[in-house]
């Protein structure tokens, strides 16, 4: 049987510019579908982007038993006739963010049955933290058979001192918690911009949440909520990905319906690296005369360096004049990107979490393999650049999370298009 996959094909060598549009947050919307589980109603998202993520969570509601409706980045959701409190193993295997309705079904429903996600491409992604504040608020909780199988009356609220600060359970938590019995403390939370939205949109349907923006979250619970909409945060992660391939390209672009404060650590890093930046409200643009400097960064916890962006800025740095490195200190097995790097002629020693990149004087195009989402992104920066072709195979997973980036980087000058290819005959 023939099986057909799309596959990116890029010219490097032409340095980027003009401008491009940065979509909405696929961390932030995501979570923010999930609370429509909480109330009834109609709920209108806007600025949402067009991804796979974005269409695998829609069909996730619509299996649980809401409808849902997509046109031009705005999503339409209806959660009335909610019956099914499921979340299938062959949507979370393609989504990790499924386990989000987790918290949300079992404190409108009081059940839930969510199948447990494996670990990812790069390496084991627990989910003890979920499930671990779940149960303190009083649920009881299963494994049974691959699913998370969880229970309970109402749920009530408690003291939840996370060990580190999760994205996930900081999101799960924080919606379980809305409606739960009393006040729920969340210490240790994360504070990521997608969190802090999330929590917004909790308060516009209702919820009591203090500390919105600080790792200290405090919950009051109340008895109902009600729909509400929300135009979703830019994507801080796509913008980062565009700057990057700025810089790379010794380009000059400007990014419209970005948000510089979501970006701090990657713009001090940039103008550490060389590349001139000036930023509005809502946008932010970048020049680069070509002359990357080698800066040194370890991923942490926003505001710090995020480890969504850990595998572009080492594309980054393979073309460095000099010696950097860089520490994943969130994820320590993140580095897929690394072996298909080396393959387009990237000099990165791999030490653990800390890889060691010296910068060459050219890259050179040859076909290599997304094996994650932001491990694909840095191939395409790095393709971006290289002397020749690059096929980059197995995009799929770019598609989970940037909205047409060929269109958006060919707008921009890049020499890059969107092919079928054959992978067994
Ligand atoms: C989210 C983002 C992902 C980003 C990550 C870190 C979404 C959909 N995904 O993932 O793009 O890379 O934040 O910013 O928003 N941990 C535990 N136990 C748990 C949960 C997490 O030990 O139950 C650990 C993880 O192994 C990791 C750290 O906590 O070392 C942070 O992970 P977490 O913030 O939870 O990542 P995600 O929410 O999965």
């Amino acid at each position: 049987m023939d099986v057909f996959m799309d596959k990116l094909v890029v010219t490097g060598g032409t340095p980027l510019n003009g401008t491009a549009k940065i979509s909405g947050s696929k961390n932030a919307v995501l979570p923010i579908m999930t609370a429509s589980l909480l109330a009834p109603g109609r709920y209108t998202l806007t600025n949402v982007p067009d991804l796979r993520d974005v269409r695998t969570m829609g069909k996730l509601l619509e299996s649980i038993g809401a409808t849902t409706r997509y046109t031009q980045n705005q999503i339409r959701i209806e959660v009335n006739g909610c019956r099914n409190h499921e979340a299938p193993y062959n949507l979370v295997k393609t989504m990790r963010a499924s386990i989000y309705v987790l918290g949300p079904l079992l404190a409108r429903f009081g059940e839930a049955r969510v199948s447990l996600p494996g670990g990812c491409a790069w390496g084991p992604r627990p989910v003890n933290l979920h499930i671990d504040g779940l149960k303190r608020m009083g649920a009881s909780i299963d494994i049974v058979e691959g699913y998370i199988v969880a229970r309970s009356r109402r749920l009530h609220g408690a003291r939840i001192p996370f060990d580190v600060p999760s994205v996930g359970a900081t999101a799960q938590l924080l919606m379980a918690a809305v409606t739960a019995r009393g006040s729920t403390v969340l210490e240790n939370a994360a504070r990521e911009p997608e969190i802090t939205s999330l929590a917004q949109f909790l308060v516009s349907m209702g919820a009591r949440i203090a500390g919105i923006g600080t790792d200290h979250l405090n919950i009051e619970g109340v008895d109902s909520l009600s729909a509400a909409d929300a135009v979703i945060i830019p994507d801080r992660i796509e913008t980062g990905t565009f700057l990057i391939a700025g810089h790379l390209t010794g380009g000059k672009i400007r990014l419209e319906n970005a948000q510089p404060e979501h970006n701090t650590a990657v713009l001090d890093k940039l103008e550490q690296s060389g590349a001139r930046i000036s930023t509005g409200d809502d946008w932010i643009e970048l020049q680069s005369d070509h002359k990357i400097r080698p800066v040194n960064i370890t991923t942490a916890v926003f505001p710090g360096f995020p480890t969504d962006m850990q595998a572009q800025w080492m594309a980054l740095m393979t073309m460095a004049r000099g010696t950097s490195l860089i520490t994943d200190a969130i994820f320590i097995d993140r580095f897929t990107h690394v072996a298909e790097l080396q393959r387009m002629g990237a000099e990165i020693i791999l030490d653990h979490n800390t890889a060691v990149i010296k910068g060459v004087r050219q890259l050179t195009g040859a076909p290599v393999m997304s094996t994650d989402l932001r491990a694909s992104a840095s191939l395409i920066l790095a393709a971006l650049v290289a002397r020749g072709k690059t096929d980059i195979s197995r995009v799929y997973h770019i598609d989970r999370g940037y909205e047409r980036i060929e269109e958006k980087l060919k707008q921009l000058g890049a020499d890059i298009r969107r092919d079928v290819e054959k992978l067994i005959t």
